[in-house]
């Protein structure tokens, strides 16, 4: 949480600073909020970061090549200090759910399955932004590994 308080802080400062922005210019949606509010963590975790933050790995990536290229420095180097941050939640998020689930495959398939919903409707959201979308039932959790069934098998 401190990470993502930082993150929110120099970004904005970054972008006032290096981009003529202002804090307002772009609200944030209210639809990350009921994910944000269930009460299983592991649920918040499933899509935040081990689906969200994973894709991020290479939006920044893009945004540091992108600031290079253009010649902003210092948003090249925000870029590459946040990609650090997100790299280290999506290895928490998918360190902790695999523990957490280790002897209950139940709950992890709930994760699968809740977790696609959630995209699903983020798809939906996002439906007229005219950007390629996940197609939630293809959706590769960090926390699952190759080949890893996703439903327990039946009892
Ligand atoms: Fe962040
Ligand atoms: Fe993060």
């Amino acid at each position: 949480m401190w990470d993502e308080a930082r993150h929110i802080e120099i970004v904005a400062k970054a972008v006032e600073d290096e981009l003529g922005g202002e804090l307002g210019y772009g609200p944030w949606s209210l639809l990350w909020w009921w994910m944000q509010n269930d009460p299983d963590p592991l649920k918040r975790l499933t899509v935040t970061n081990s689906w969200a933050e994973a894709n991020l790995m290479q939006t920044l990536r893009e945004w540091r090549q992108e600031a290079t290229a253009r010649g902003y420095t210092r948003i090249a180097e925000l870029s590459d200090y946040l990609q650090a941050d997100e790299r280290t939640h999506v290895m928490l998020g998918t360190d902790w759910i695999r523990e957490l689930t280790m002897d209950d495959p139940e709950h992890l398939a709930e994760l699968v399955s809740w977790g696609r919903n959630a995209i699903d409707k983020m798809n939906a959201f996002w439906a007229d932004s005219g950007k390629p979308r996940d197609d939630p039932s293809e959706v590769q959790f960090t926390f699952l590994k190759a080949g890893q069934k996703e439903t327990p098998a039946p009892a």
